[in-house]
């Protein structure tokens, strides 16, 4: 459905995705909100829209295979932990991992990170003496940015208070990215892990990891990278990248809710101490004592998230045809056309790097004289869809010295006219609030 913006559209380049037929494939794009007018979903950042093929998959594995995975001698337990079990192999191809080992299905990111956090405490009073082999106590180190969503800090925060080890981080500079200079020092011998976020979910930034990742390996500390807004915007290949573990949702890439994933080189996540404990992922128990499986099983207690693991491997199999290569691209055409358009309202501040070297989609942005919580209301009356507030990286917004922001991030179905909404949407702010 073409939509119409009060502003003429200026001559463009193409871009490299077919925004209407991918608009078709998703059911919630043809609905209108506040009195007939049309979803501009400008939020896909907090989570995605779902194609027809997900929500097809989750559907199809409820009507004809449901069952328990990794249990039972039936035909429905055997298709259904087939299906699972697929799911966890396409995930494993898309960031470039051949061991499927490596894939550990979770709720979330959150709880990929929480994953590695509780494992890494549970180490200090682990009895088997492998488990013990990355157990942090006083005098260690935890590096992290003050880039992190809340999801990539307070684990490790709380991590540091359950052990007595220290967290340091690395600052930002005023324009938005990382301030290495201090890399050398930060990141030391006491080091035992460094968490980091790929692309900042507030300021687009897309973080340099090459060199944080080899300061952290030549002090012997692991890496983890929160990968929730790179890995559904961009390729990833772990081996490339060269971390230790990586986190990223499903939700936020197309798939359903409920399920995330965390991909751990296998020899780390062999040496981890489970964080839940049950069924599923034992290796013999008996009233004394258990012993545990191996990885990925160790980190999946209980019935795990089935469907949800399938609909992710349906959101795979739709972005490996789109191509990563071209939803990267498309979204770095969307960006720049957005950075542009909000340059040229006066009273307009973006908070985050203003070009598009090493950034992402996620923009955010201030109105002179307006709150945030306002501006977006308006914005919703339009029926254009943001996100504003701290976005859960309450020591961003502190660090750039606004109470909150208003943010618009792009996926495989935002176009040019989504943007120009915005434009409209942000000067209709302006004049409803008397701010021009
Ligand atoms: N982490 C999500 C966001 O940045 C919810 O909006």
């Amino acid at each position: 459905m073409t939509r119409t913006v009060s502003r003429p559209t200026r001559a463009r380049a193409p871009l490299p995705l077919d925004v209407e037929a991918i608009r078709a494939d998703f059911p919630i794009l043809s609905r209108t909100v506040r009195d007939g007018k049309h979803l501009v979903y400008l939020d896909s950042g907090a989570t995605s829209q779902k194609p027809r093929a997900v929500l097809d998959a989750e559907r199809d594995f409820y009507e004809n295979h449901n069952a328990a995975v990794h249990r039972g001698a039936h035909q429905l337990a055997e298709e259904a932990t087939d299906l699972y079990e697929a799911a966890r192999a396409k995930v494993a191809r898309f960031i470039g991992s051949d061991d499927d080992r490596e894939i550990v299905f979770t709720r979330n990111t959150t709880e990929a990170i929480n994953l590695v956090a509780y494992a890494l405490s549970n180490a200090a009073t682990a009895k088997e003496p492998e488990f013990r082999t990355y157990a942090l106590g006083q005098g260690d180190e935890i590096v992290v940015t003050e880039m992190e969503h809340h999801a990539n800090l307070v684990p490790w925060q709380q991590l540091c208070e359950r052990t007595g080890a220290t967290l340091r981080w690395l600052g930002l500079t005023d324009d938005g990215r990382l301030d290495l200079s201090d890399l050398g020092t930060v990141v030391n011998e006491r080091t035992k892990l460094v968490a980091v976020t790929h692309q900042s979910n507030i300021l687009g930034t897309i973080n340099p990891l090459e060199p944080i990742i080899a300061r952290a390996h030549s002090v012997g500390a692991l890496v983890l990278v929160d990968g929730a807004q790179s890995v559904p915007h961009q390729p990833v290949d772990v081996q490339a990248m060269g971390a230790d573990f990586l986190a990223f949702s499903g939700h936020k890439m197309l798939g359903p809710s409920g399920i995330g994933v965390l991909w751990g080189r296998y020899e780390i996540l062999d040496k981890l101490p489970p964080f839940l404990t049950g069924g599923s992922m034992i290796e013999v128990v008996r009233m004394e004592g258990s012993t545990f499986a191996a990885p990925p099983q160790r980190f999946e207690a209980g019935v795990p998230m089935t469907a949800q693991a399938i609909g992710l491997g349906a959101a795979v199999d739709y972005l490996t045809e789109l191509g990563m290569e071209n939803v990267e691209a498309h979204e770095k055409a969307l960006t720049a056309y957005a950075l542009e358009r909000l340059a040229e309202i006066p009273g307009v501040t973006v908070i985050g790097p203003p070009d598009t070297v090493a950034r992402g989609g996620a923009v955010s942005f201030t109105v002179e004289g307006i709150h945030p919580h306002d501006v977006g209301q308006v914005l919703d009356d339009l029926g254009i869809a943001v996100r504003v507030g701290h976005h859960c990286a309450w020591p961003v917004v502190r660090r750039y010295g606004v109470p909150a922001t208003t943010r618009a991030t792009f996926y495989v179905h935002s176009g040019y006219d989504d943007i120009d909404a915005l434009a409209d949407g942000i000067r209709a702010a302006q004049k409803f609030f008397g701010a021009v």
